[in-house]
């Protein structure tokens, strides 16, 4: 099968389209025939050789690609709740060998069925970021109905999921990006937008429950301003978790009296599965912002690495009618 592996870290010109042997599925595992993967920051960042949080567990060769949609072709013995056929979405190996490939074998526990009213491309924008706004915004920020949220980077992959899953929750969101990305926050369903270029950003947010940095700034005088639009008690959740929260943080942190953590994704199937009801409920949407053929991996990941993608890039592996 084809398969886009690196065998030394580096820029784009280590991603290599290359022949590799088709995966067995272990007891417990699926064999997804990939029809399309998405791209995420963490892609590129494996690519060049990881950062403190990844590097001990990467291993080369390897092929890349941490989001899935695909159908079902081969399953272990131990598997449960899929048949031969059916069309999934998730979030396979991370970080071993991933979804840039024609075929993908990862724990069935990694996937759930594919949301019924999204294409394949369209599906496997959702995974990784998806499971990252839900794991920050309900698990770590605890995020309830009534509730307000400031959502920092609102306009990415990870962001654009974080809005429209605290809205679907009944929150009252509040999301920055650039100027130019203001009304697609505003289609997102963000109930206040603000550009974060503006002067005293952080000052013109107060009294939220939950501040999610959502975009790539790692700065931590940023986030010790960002601080003071927590009311007592709130939480402030980063999804960068290779950036720890320094000590001027942790003071800020302690007296203002609210919580910070660093969230990492959580690849659940319960999660996949609750997020396809809110897709298939039309309370959720996927905007992609381009898809590239797996041939085009390196200009996929020169995209991404502007850090200034709306919503999310995908691979097309297969076209859709040429499934086994
Ligand atoms: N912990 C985890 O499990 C996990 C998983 C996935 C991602 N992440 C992290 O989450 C962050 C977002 O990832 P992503 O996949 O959403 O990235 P992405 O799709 O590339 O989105 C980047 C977004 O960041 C915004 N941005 C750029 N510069 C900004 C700034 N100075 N201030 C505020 N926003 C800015 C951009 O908005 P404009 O174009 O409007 O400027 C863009 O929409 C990254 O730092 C990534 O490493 C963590």
């Amino acid at each position: 099968m084809k398969a886009v592996r690196i065998h030394a870290f580096g820029g784009p010109e280590v991603l290599r389209l290359e022949d590799v042997a088709r995966p067995e599925p272990a007891a417990d595992e699926l064999l997804i025939q990939v029809v399309a993967s998405g791209v995420n920051p963490v892609d590129w960042v494996v690519r060049e050789g990881g950062n403190d949080a990844l590097r001990a567990y990467l291993r080369l060769p390897m092929t890349l690609g941490w989001d899935a949609a695909g159908v079902v072709v081969a399953m272990g013995s131990a598997v449960t709740g899929f048949e031969i056929g059916d069309a999934v979405y998730g979030e396979p190996n991370f970080p071993g060998d991933g979804s840039y490939a024609e075929y993908c074998a990862a724990k069935a526990s990694q996937f759930a069925h594919k949301p019924a009213s999204l294409s394949f491309l369209e599906a496997a924008g959702v995974p990784l970021a998806g499971l990252t706004a839900w794991t920050a915004l309900f698990e770590h920020g605890r995020l309830q109905l009534g509730q307000r949220v400031l959502i920092q980077g609102a306009s990415g992959g990870v962001g654009s999921f974080a809005v429209q899953f605290a809205k679907a929750k009944g929150a009252y969101v509040i999301g920055t990006a650039s100027a130019g990305n203001l009304d697609y926050l505003r289609q997102l369903g963000a109930d206040e937008v603000l550009d974060y270029r503006s002067p005293q950003v952080e000052e013109m947010v107060r009294d939220v429950d939950v501040v999610l940095e959502a975009s790539p700034v790692r700065d931590n005088v940023a986030r010790v301003k960002a601080l003071t639009a927590l009311k007592a008690g709130g939480i402030f959740v980063s999804v960068n978790t290779d950036f720890p929260f320094d000590e001027a943080v942790q003071a800020a942190l302690a007296q203002q009296h609210v919580t910070g953590v660093l969230s990492a994704n959580q690849p659940r199937q319960a999660w996949l599965q609750e997020i396809a009801q809110l897709i298939d409920a039309g309370q959720v949407k996927v905007f992609i912002s381009q898809v590239f053929p797996l041939a085009q991996v390196a200009d996929a990941h020169r995209e991404s690495q502007t850090w200034h993608v709306r919503g999310k890039l995908i691979l097309q592996v297969h076209a859709d009618d040429d499934l086994a």
